[in-house]
């Protein structure tokens, strides 16, 4: 059976595991720093095993010698945002966080395929593969799955047809600032742009772009961790089962979309091998220049980490 290991047991981590458990692909290990927390979570999931039909070992533990040789490590250790925060604010803190998690993470797992999530995502992945010393294959970023999903539920609810019939691709930095695309974006393979007025999408591209600070505000305290854990669940499949399924998600930009050394929200195929392809859409001088904003928000924030 396959290892994954997910750092961080709050509510995105263990949502990770419970989605992870139901599929039966892989033993998994959750490690956090509050005592008790990962073990607590665990020995509550392998209770729930009998009824949900799947038979996966899940330990919890504050320590890293229980992930040794995991296949993936997922990263969900952090701050979540307040109401009112943006992602960056939560740089300072989470920076020690990760770069502590990928340390640990690395002499036990050193052949692992690296999924981040904590925030301010596109500069934590960067992070993480620097800090790790790891190719760009082996880190990935999550943001992407979850911000088309939300444009889709959106969609779904609008025009009251199977979220399965919508397909929608947001590209971008895990921010306000990310672009929903409408060209790319369809209903049963009819464009977004033609099944549904302009007041209407943009309304949609609005409500996609702040999906996370809506969710934050509605909850009070902590932030989306439902929709994130299902993202980082099919992500973890891709990978373990060799899918080549491509997916939104955070990658190291090494030339593609005219982009050097920024990890950047595009379609990536996702692989045994981690990130084995980006996929390059063809952008029009509006889209590019709609991504611009974007571009430099997670430049300044990468630099803020001043890894050199
Ligand atoms: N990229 C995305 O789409 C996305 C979506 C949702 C949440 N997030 C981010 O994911 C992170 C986690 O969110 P959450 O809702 O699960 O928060 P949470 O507070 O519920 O859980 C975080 C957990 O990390 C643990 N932790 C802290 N430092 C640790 C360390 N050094 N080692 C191991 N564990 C440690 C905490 O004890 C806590 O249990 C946040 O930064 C949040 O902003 C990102």
């Amino acid at each position: 059976m396959a290892k994954v290991t997910i750092i961080g047991a709050g509510q995105t981590g263990a949502t990770t595991a419970h989605w992870l458990a139901k599929r039966e692909i892989a033993d998994i290990v959750m490690i956090d720093i509050v005592e008790g927390v990962a073990q607590g979570k665990a020995l509550d999931l392998m209770e729930a095993l009998p009824i949900i039909g799947s038979d996966v070992n899940i330990v919890g533990s504050n320590s890293y010698e229980e992930s040794t040789d995991s296949d993936v490590v997922v990263i969900t250790a952090g701050l979540p945002r307040k109401p009112g925060m943006s992602r960056d604010d939560l740089l300072a803190a989470n920076r020690k966080i990760v770069t502590s998690a990928v340390e640990c993470s690395i002499r036990v797992s050193p052949n692992a395929v690296y999924i981040v999530l904590t925030n301010p995502l596109d500069a934590m992945s960067y992070l993480a593969m620097k800090k790790g010393g790891l190719s760009r294959e082996r880190v990935i970023g999550q943001a992407g799955v979850l911000d088309s999903a939300r444009m889709r539920a959106f969609v779904a609810m609008e025009l009251n047809v199977s979220v399965q019939n919508v397909h929608c691709y947001v590209l971008g930095g895990h921010g306000d600032d990310m672009l929903p695309l409408t060209r790319h974006s369809n209903v049963a393979g009819v464009p977004l742009d033609k099944v549904m007025r302009p007041k209407r999408l943009k309304a949609i591209i609005e409500r996609t772009r702040k999906g996370g600070g809506e969710i934050v505000s509605l909850l009070k305290s902590g932030s989306a961790f439902y929709a994130p854990s299902a993202a980082l669940a099919q992500m973890v499949e891709a990978i373990l089962l060799d899918r080549k399924q491509v997916v939104l998600a955070s990658a190291y930009l090494d030339g593609e979309y005219g982009l050097t050394d920024i990890f950047f929200g595009v379609p990536v195929k996702l692989g045994r091998g981690g990130m084995e392809q980006i996929i390059e859409y063809d952008l029009n001088r509006s889209e590019l220049s709609a991504l611009e904003a974007s571009v430099s928000r997670v430049r300044k924030t990468i630099e803020a980490l001043a890894l050199g």
